[in-house]
This record gives structure tokens, sequence and C-alpha cells, in this order.
């Protein structure tokens, strides 16, 4: 986060610094006979500043190479250049003018052009790459090379303009300002104006209209027959006998009887929380969050949703259970929104133990954050150990009226466990950012990640939880005969305690956990020593852009938001590897829908715990992580940041496997909103 933070206040400096000492030398008509060395302090400062970007940068470098890769060309010309020609020419040449006891020993007027030539290309180069840093993160190579170009013939122009022996008139100087001042103004104008429409979604769209990744792996033949035509082919086959199948042909289990048959009807009702206070939710079943769903391993499950009165329509999706794709909820992907007074079935089998959670996928950062969710909790085959209280700790926000936001955990609540039984509680993040959660008064174990068990967890103690938004941990304890406190800020939590009442004990984090070296290897079916048949890479930004018409300081995959983000191809079978890289100021929770990754690297330090697989995985400013998964439930997927806002403004992109197809649109003149 700090190296993020100081490469782009470096950036900025970099352009305030560079601008003033080009303006300087600029004004100074023939020489800067007065007071060189304010001069020298200017350029001396910009000097300092670039080594301190090149310092960072290679920091940045060294822990992956794609943190820089596609810039160090651009900052190299536009700002490498111009500064060692000021460190060789004018510096020198400004010193000696300093020194110079008289006007004689001076250096010759003739060359002054010369010394401040470099100070104005360092001034334009500085500014360009603060600019091309905020608007194109990273296309900046095209654009810096052009625009280098119009610097020197604009530099060379300025030269030999300010060699010129007659001044220029007053009148024909205005009428220049004016013309130079109009034109700026029109193609920044005109910039904005056709940026603001390009970026506006189409009516109607196909999820898989993105523009194909293969991740170094074979392209596919026929693929471009699965570019989602309506109606298009789910059993028809292309010349090279690739068939294809539609999404809505991926589903669970169609026919028998149901182990497990749910009902959520989601609406929309006054809620009274905890606090006291009422706040309007979005519900299902009239409750906030919805009903916990409790299953059995291996049960069948059929999920009746009814959408009794959400206008925008609703889904469900089950947040890091690996369904098939037909049944994982996400609205213009795999069905269409359901609209009120609509029904839609879901069946699947529940074949991962563990804690998840289900929400909306219809319009999600506007219907989580009204409620539109979930925990569904699925237990082992062979149960949890005897006597275990299994409780859930969630620490949702909601919008209240007049958008203030109100925690379901506020007040403190109690909690009677005897002592000496064996404590699960599940910890679930279903905000935007990551949570600090805090265990005080007991030793524990982080038993499960995302659902999935650890290798030999050690006991932990005054350590504190970051978990990812949309991320789980579950966490196992005996419970003590003194009170235990977990909470994620000291006013609000969850107290246990034997007799139901008791003071909270202190809360003192010493360190915070950290999965990557936790627990003990074990083997698992792949590793960052496999054959990848594909890998993809992820690099983060920030921009201000448009998305969708409207203005937006965005988040960008690769340089680009949704529908300009790729779409990443795979196979039936492929091994792929992932790399996130993030140099946004802000952390970015990815979400890979239908499949687990198991973590293979941060900043290029292996794993070298327990296995760590997750569905969402928390990447903070300037880290990279190396992930890999088996392509092995088809399907149409989305891979997003769960911070749902960031998704609602284009950070997502979609997985397609070989021949898949989908029926389904997105855009304005269909009902169906995912983000
Ligand atoms: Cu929990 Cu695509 O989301
Ligand atoms: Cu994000």
């Amino acid at each position: 986060m700090v190296l993020i933070a100081m490469d782009l206040a470096f950036q900025f400096l970099l352009f305030v610094i560079w601008g003033s000492a080009a303006i300087r030398i600029s004004r100074s008509k023939k020489r800067p006979s007065i007071r060189p060395w304010s001069h020298l302090v200017l350029q001396s400062v910009g000097l300092l500043l670039t080594a301190g970007k090149i310092v960072t940068l290679s920091i940045l470098g060294s822990r992956d190479w794609l943190f820089v890769k596609d810039t160090l060309a651009v900052h190299f010309l536009l700002l490498g250049v111009p500064a060692a020609a000021v460190t060789i020419y004018t510096i020198p040449w400004l010193r000696k003018l300093a020194s110079a006891t008289s006007t004689d020993a001076a250096p010759h007027t003739d060359h002054f052009p010369a010394a401040a030539l470099p100070v104005q290309a360092a001034g334009v180069g500085a500014s360009l790459d603060f600019v091309l840093t905020l608007l194109f993160p990273m296309k900046s190579l095209n654009v810096g090379i052009f625009t280098l170009v119009a610097i020197i013939y604009a530099a060379w122009a300025g030269t030999l303009w300010r060699l010129r022996k007659q001044k220029p008139a007053k009148r024909s100087r205005a009428v220049r300002i004016t013309v130079g001042m109009l034109l700026v103004l029109v193609s920044v104008t005109s910039w904005f104006v056709l940026s603001s429409q390009v970026s506006k979604l189409s009516d109607r769209m196909s999820m898989m209209a993105g523009e194909e990744d293969y991740g170094g792996g074979p392209s596919m033949a026929g693929h471009d027959m699965s570019h989602g035509h309506v109606g298009m082919a789910s059993t028809s086959s292309s010349a090279s006998g690739a068939s294809f199948v539609s999404v809505e042909d991926l589903k669970g289990p169609r026919n028998g009887e149901p182990d497990r048959r749910l009902t959520l009807t989601a609406e929309k009702k006054t809620v009274t929380l905890n606090s006291g206070a009422t706040i309007e939710a979005w519900t299902y079943n009239g409750q906030l969050p919805g009903p916990e769903l409790r299953v059995t391993q291996g049960e069948l499950v059929e999920v009746t949703l009814i959408n009794k009165d959400i206008e925008e329509g609703v889904t469900i999706h089950w947040h890091g259970q690996d369904v098939p794709n037909g049944e994982d909820g996400v609205s213009g992907v795999t069905q269409d929104a359901v609209m009120p007074g609509q029904t839609y079935t879901y069946r699947f089998i529940a074949k991962q133990s563990g804690s998840y959670w289900y929400h909306s996928h219809q319009q999600s950062s506007e219907q989580v954050k009204n409620g539109l969710f979930g925990t569904l909790i699925v237990l082992p085959k062979e149960g949890l150990a005897t006597g275990t209280e299994d409780i859930t700790v969630m620490d949702p926000t909601y919008k209240t009226v007049g958008d203030s936001e109100v925690n379901l955990l506020n007040p403190i609540d109690h909690r009677t466990v005897k002592p000496g039984t064996p404590v699960r509680l599940r910890l679930f993040n279903t905000g935007n950012w990551p949570k600090k959660f805090s265990i005080a008064g007991v030793k524990f174990k982080v038993a499960a990640i995302d659902g999935t068990d650890l290798n030999e967890p050690a006991e932990l103690t005054n350590v504190r939880l970051d978990l990812a938004a949309g991320g789980r941990y579950d966490i196992t304890f005996t419970m003590p005969n003194t009170p235990v406190y977990v909470s994620t800020d000291p006013s609000s939590g969850l107290l246990l305690s034997a007799d139901g009442k008791g003071s909270v004990p202190e809360v003192k984090n010493a360190s915070v956990f950290d999965p990557l070296t936790y627990g003990s290897p074990k083997e698992t079916p792949f590793g960052a020593a496999s054959k990848f048949d594909r890998s993809f890479t992820m690099v983060f930004d920030n921009k201000l852009g448009f998305y969708d018409g409207g203005f937006e300081r965005l988040f960008t995959i690769n340089g680009d938001v949704f529908p300009n983000t790729p779409m990443f191809m795979v196979r039936e079978g492929d091994l792929v590897k992932t790399t996130f890289v993030n140099r946004s100021l802000v952390p970015h929770p990815m979400h890979l829908h239908g499949h687990h990754m198991l973590v293979l690297s941060r900043n290029g330090k292996p794993s070298t715990g327990s296995p760590w697989w997750v569905d969402t995985l928390n990447v903070d400013p300037g880290e990279s992580y190396e992930v890999a998964f088996k392509a092995d439930n088809p399907g149409l997927w989305m891979d997003h940041c769960h911070n749902l806002e960031h998704a609602a403004i284009g950070m997502t992109l979609h997985m397609s496997y070989e021949g898949v197809t989908s029926p389904f649109e997105i855009g304005h003149a269909t009902q169906n909103r995912p983000e």
C-alpha cells in the first residue's frame, strides 16, 4: 500500500516540480541572469524525485515484473531522458552561470535555449506521464510514444521561436494564446464526449462479447460460433467436431426427490434490528439477513425463489459452492432476472462442506447492501464434533434511510456457552471492504478458509483476522471459564460466557493472521511446480474515465473495464494459473465463480503453510498473487471484484469453457443487470 501510494505521490510531485521548473526557465527570456540558484534548487528537487520514482519502481518490479512491465518505456522516455539531459547539460551550465563573477565569465547567452530545453522537456514529459497514469494506466505505451514525438516537435518549434531576434507583436501573441486555449478546450471536450458515448453499454449484448484471451494455450475451433448469438445451437457442432452446449443444459439433477426443499421469497420489509432501530430492507423471507440455510454434504437441495415485489428482479447466487453453471444464479449469464410475480427453481447437490453464502446476483451492489443475502452452511457428512456450539458471526452493514450505515452486531450481543464446549465460529464478511476481526479471551485455531478445512492449524492468540470481502474463516476453540469476545470494532461484537453476562476481555492484537505460512503443507492435486495449460494475468489500476456514460474513478483489469475486459477461454481439464497484480490504491477481493483457487505465492514468496484454497482472495495494493485451479466445471463463469461497488463500474470479466453458449443477454433493453 505504502509503495503504491508513494509511487503515485512521486508521479504527482514530479508533475508539479518539473512543471514549475519548466515554466520558470521559459519565462527567463534570454538567460536566467537573475538568481540561477532558484533554477538549480527546483531542478535538483526534480532530479531527487525522479530518483525516488526509480527506487519505488525497482522495488515493485523486483516483487513482480508485471508491476512495471507495460509502463517502463513511457517513464523512461517521458521522465528518464529529460532528467538525464538536465543532469548532463542544464545543471552544469547553470552552475557555471551562478559561479561566474563577471558577465564576461558567464556562459554565452546564445546557449540558453539549449540549456532550457531539457527542463522544458521534463516539464512536458512529467505532465504527460501524470495524465497518462490517470487516464490510460495500461495502454500508455503507444500514446506515450506518440506524445513524445509531439513534445520534441513542440520543444523544437519553441526553441526556434525563442531564437528569433524580434519579439512577437502584442496582439499576435494574444491571438496565439486564445487559439491555443481554444484548441485545448475543444480537444478536451471532444475527448470527454466521445469517451462518454463509447463507454455506454449497448441495449443488448452477450456476456460473451469480450475479446478472447487463451492464456497461452491453444485457441478453440469454432469458438466464434459460441459468441452468444441468441438461440444459437445448443446442440449443433462445428466443422471441427467441437460440440456446443448451452448454459441452460448445464443444470443440477433435474429429477429425483430433493433431500431439502426450501423456499426463499424476495420481498421488501421493515426490519427491527438488535439495536432497536428499524430499517427498510430488501429481504429473503422477511429476514435480515436472509434465513440461514443448513444442509448436509451430499444432499440434493432444491430452492424455489419467489419474487414478491423487488421491481428490478432478483436471483440467487451460491457464493463459494461450486454448483453446475446453470444453477449459478447470475442474471444475464446463466438465467434471466426473476421479476415480481415470477419464480425460479435451483437444484444442486451440496458437494462441499463448510461456510458459504448466497446473495442476489442481479444489481448486486444495491441488492446485497439492502439485505438480499444469507448464509449457507453445509455440514460435513460425518457431522461436527459432538456438542459443538456452531455459531455464525456476520458483520454486515446496511444502508438505512438517509444513507447512514447500521451494524447488525450493534450493540454487544451476549450468548451463553458452557465451559468445556467445543465452539465453531463462522466469520462472514458480506461487505465490500476487508473486515478486521478480533478474538479476545481464548486461544483459537483457524479451522477453515472459504469452506475448505486447513491442514494442522496451529493455536493462535492475540492475532487479528483480516477477512476478505466475500470471504469466510471458521474459528474453533474450547470454551474457557472466562468470557470470549469476537468483534470487528470495540463497541459491537459477540460476547460468549458461561452465564450470558460477564465483562468484555481486553482486545490486544500483536500481529495479523497470515494464511500463507499457517498450518502445515499437504499434498494437493497440483501446485506451483505443475505444468499449466493456460496462464492468465490480471493487473489492477486506478483510472479516471467513463463507465456506461458516467464519469467515475474506475478500477481497471488490464487497463480497461467491462465490456472491454478480456474473456478468459479454457477447455475442460485444463490446469490454469492466474496472476493478480494490484497497482491501484485500494484492495480488490477477487472472486471466481464455480471453482476454488489454490494460492501458490504472494509477492513471489511461495505458500508454505497448509494448502490455502479460496473462492475470494483479497489482493492489497502493491501485492501480487499467483493462484491455480482446475477447469473442471464447464460453463460461463464470472470472475470479478467482490467489492460490489467496483464490480458495478466494470471490474468484472468472464471465463468461458470451450463450446459453451448462453442465450441470456444484458443491456438496457433487457431486465438483466448482474452487477
Ligand atoms: Cu458473491 Cu459474483 O459473487
Ligand atoms: Cu475492487
